[in-house]
């Protein structure tokens, strides 16, 4: 094959890929339903050196402590938890302060009976409504524990996109359509007239009004207290509670994969040795 057929053929299968493409997201927007796409915010924990900025999680956590805590449980973690390396790394004298405010229910001591006492570093966050069918009496709907919420949410981006975001490719390795829900559903209230319409949320009807909007927050480190700012550092807390090992998981990733490719040299100049003398 000459140069230039050669590059006459890739023309071609280039622009073919191109069309595929095209006609792929005009698929995903013509069945797409009345929800539109969460926009895609820029995270420091995307990609493969990704990791979360200290700063956003105790922004986040006082968010999600301040306002969602009325509502929302926080079951799988613990105090202590937020003064671990990959979190919002709070002081342990922090951590043990904050548990003090709380009250949880302990027992039954010697007299059989339930009582309450300050919390400790090792107990888990106290959810708001004793059972969820309380959560629903008072609410109309039960509010979803936040623990695993950010990646228990996502949305369809439609053939081709869902495969270039399992590529790692730049643009591609998208694994954060959880936060970036979030932060749409919580900027999603369009309309002044219905509370409780949602851009964002499947079916447009929730149960839930806007929980937070400008200036609700009063941060102490400088931040911007608006919404979006809002949004963004208890997503950003979110995705913490539900990978509270991520900087841990993909470190070990990068370094699984520089050594492969090491390993994977040293066993081509092996087998270069080895059959170097066989006559072939
Ligand atoms: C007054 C109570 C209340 C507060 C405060 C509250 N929520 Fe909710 N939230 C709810 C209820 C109830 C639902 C369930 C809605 C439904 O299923 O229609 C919900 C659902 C959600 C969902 C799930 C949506 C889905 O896709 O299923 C997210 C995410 C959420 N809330 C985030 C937050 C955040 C973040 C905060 C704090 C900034 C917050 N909520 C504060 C009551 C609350």
């Amino acid at each position: 094959m000459t140069i230039k057929t050669f590059s006459l053929v890739s023309l071609g299968a280039s622009l073919g890929l191109a069309a595929l493409l095209a006609t792929g997201s005009a698929q995903a927007a013509g069945d797409a339903h009345s929800a539109p796409q969460p926009e895609r915010q820029a995270w420091t924990f995307a990609g493969p050196f990704g990791h979360y900025d200290r700063a956003q999680l105790q922004r986040g956590f006082q968010v999600y402590r301040e306002v969602c805590a009325n509502c929302h449980s926080l079951k799988r973690i613990a105090f202590r938890n937020l003064s671990e390396a990959g979190g919002p790394e709070f002081s342990e004298a922090q951590v043990k302060a904050l548990a003090a405010e709380y009250k949880i229910k302990d027992g039954p001591n010697d007299a059989g009976d339930m009582f309450e006492r300050p919390g400790r570093a090792s107990d888990r966050f106290p959810a708001p409504f004793a059972n969820p069918e309380a959560a629903r009496a008072a609410l109309g709907a039960i509010p979803p524990d936040f623990s695993l919420l950010a990646k228990a949410r996502s949305y369809s981006r439609g053939f081709p996109l869902f495969l270039i975001d399992a590529l790692p490719i730049p643009g591609g390795a998208y694994q954060e359509h959880g936060p970036d829900y979030i932060v749409a559903l919580l900027k999603g209230y369009s309309k002044t007239d219905d509370p409780n319409y949602n851009d964002y949320f499947p079916g447009n009807k929730i149960a839930m009004a806007q929980p937070v909007s400008d200036g609700a927050v009063d941060y102490t480190d400088g931040s911007p207290k608006t919404l979006i700012q809002y949004a963004r550092d208890v997503s950003a807390f979110m995705m913490w509670a539900a990978e509270p090992k991520l900087e841990q998981r993909k470190k070990t990733g990068f370094n699984v994969m520089a050594f492969l490719l090491v390993f994977a040299g040293l066993l081509y100049y092996t087998k270069k040795r080895v059959w170097a003398d066989v006559v072939h």
